[in-house]
């Protein structure tokens, strides 16, 4: 979709000869705000990253644990500007040298995509260079590539963070066929709220990551929901109250709970299923990569399992560098070059939008 036609953007910048094209040094700043984590990244051609702030709020939301949304968006606005500086003197490069300013403007919390949505419009008016707008979840799937360049289409592409839990097929970067998605919590979310009922703290991802190293996955049989129907939709919820229940049960009858138990038998059961419904797909699409995405992609054992299973088929498995599999601007900068290539700009009236689908 072309949110800007060319002509819209000559009257609104005063001409558009002086567009760069492929094969030209194109230098992007890209923005990201949506959730609990501030960044900016300068982005050269797409690929090449020349920084890459990101200025966690972890510490801030621990104590809730969870985002507080009013919260991060405060915190997002006293540590935008530092963070855009900051990313343009790490790159060696001067706000005059930029070709385009890009932010995410959805899906997320409404008030943290605001901020950098907004500081990527003002400096895009400001420059008198194009302002994109990015879909999050776009990002994600990007940060693929900057990781790997050895990805062949078709693709497919299981999207795992804490706002969504997505299989994703395409044969080309842009036009993408939903085949499923998580009918109640995302991946992460499931993580996220075992790990506080288990009081290892918050993110809960890394968390049960860590402690799972010390237990036994066939511990306690946890039910693995949706993983023999015919679906390509997830369901984390009912494992979630799986483990709930475990855990009074156990409590009533003052048997000792294994922490490390729990949490690795929960984090089988959630692997188990998104490695099954991937199989799944793999069976019935022509795919010649698997790619790997959001902030659950960084679970080793999710990384190594999978990737085990889809050698039985000689498949690559390809996942993006840890620093891009959390939220990050840079993959918010790689999507953002091929739109400038496209010249897909978008208004300076673009909204921020919460449930922004693909
Ligand atoms: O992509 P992301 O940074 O933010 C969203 O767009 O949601 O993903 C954050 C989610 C959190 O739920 C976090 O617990 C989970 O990713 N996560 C992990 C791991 N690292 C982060 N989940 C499992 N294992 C990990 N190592
Ligand atoms: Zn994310």
């Amino acid at each position: 979709m072309t949110w800007m036609e060319p002509e819209t953007f000559e009257i609104l910048y005063g001409g558009s000869g002086w567009l760069k094209e492929e094969g030209d040094e194109i230098i992007i700043l890209a923005i990201e705000s949506s959730c609990d984590e501030t960044s900016a990244a300068v982005v050269r051609n797409g690929l090449e990253v020349l920084s890459n702030v990101v200025a966690s709020q972890v510490e801030l939301h621990k104590k809730y644990g969870g985002v507080v949304p009013e919260i991060a968006s405060r915190k997002h606005l006293e540590l935008i500007n530092p963070v855009i500086s900051e990313a343009l003197h790490q790159a060696g490069v001067e706000f005059g040298e930029l070709d385009a300013v890009a932010a995410t403007y959805g899906p997320g919390l409404v008030g943290s995509l605001l901020v950098g949505l907004t500081a990527a419009k003002t400096l895009a008016y400001a420059l008198q260079v194009p302002f994109i707008g990015i879909n999050h979840i776009v990002g994600h799937i990007y940060a693929n590539f900057i990781s790997n360049n050895e990805i062949q289409a078709p693709v497919l592409c299981l999207t795992v963070s804490g706002g969504h839990s997505d299989l994703l097929y395409f044969e080309e970067l842009g036009s993408y066929e939903l085949l499923g998605s998580t009918r109640d919590d995302a991946a992460g979310e499931a993580f996220d709220k075992i790990a506080r009922v288990l009081g290892l703290g918050y993110p809960g991802g890394p968390a049960i990551e860590r402690i799972s190293r010390e237990g036994n996955p066939a511990a306690i049989d946890f039910p693995r929901p949706f993983i023999d129907e015919d679906t390509y939709d997830f369901s984390f919820s009912g494992l979630k109250t799986a483990v709930l229940n475990y855990l009074n049960s156990q409590k009533q009858r003052k048997a000792e709970i294994n922490v490390a138990d729990v949490a690795a038998s929960f984090q089988q059961a959630v692997i188990d299923v998104l490695i099954a419904k991937v199989l799944k797909a793999v069976e019935n699409y022509p795919v010649k990569s698997v790619i790997l995405s959001g902030g659950v992609s960084a679970n080793s054992s999710l990384r190594e399992q999978l990737a085990r299973r889809l050698e039985e088929y000689n498949l690559p498995l390809y996942t993006p560098e840890l620093q891009y599999c959390t939220d990050n601007a840079a993959m918010i900068g790689s999507v953002a070059y091929y739109k400038y290539l496209k010249r897909d700009f978008s208004p300076l009236t673009l909204a921020a939008k919460a449930n922004l689908k693909l």
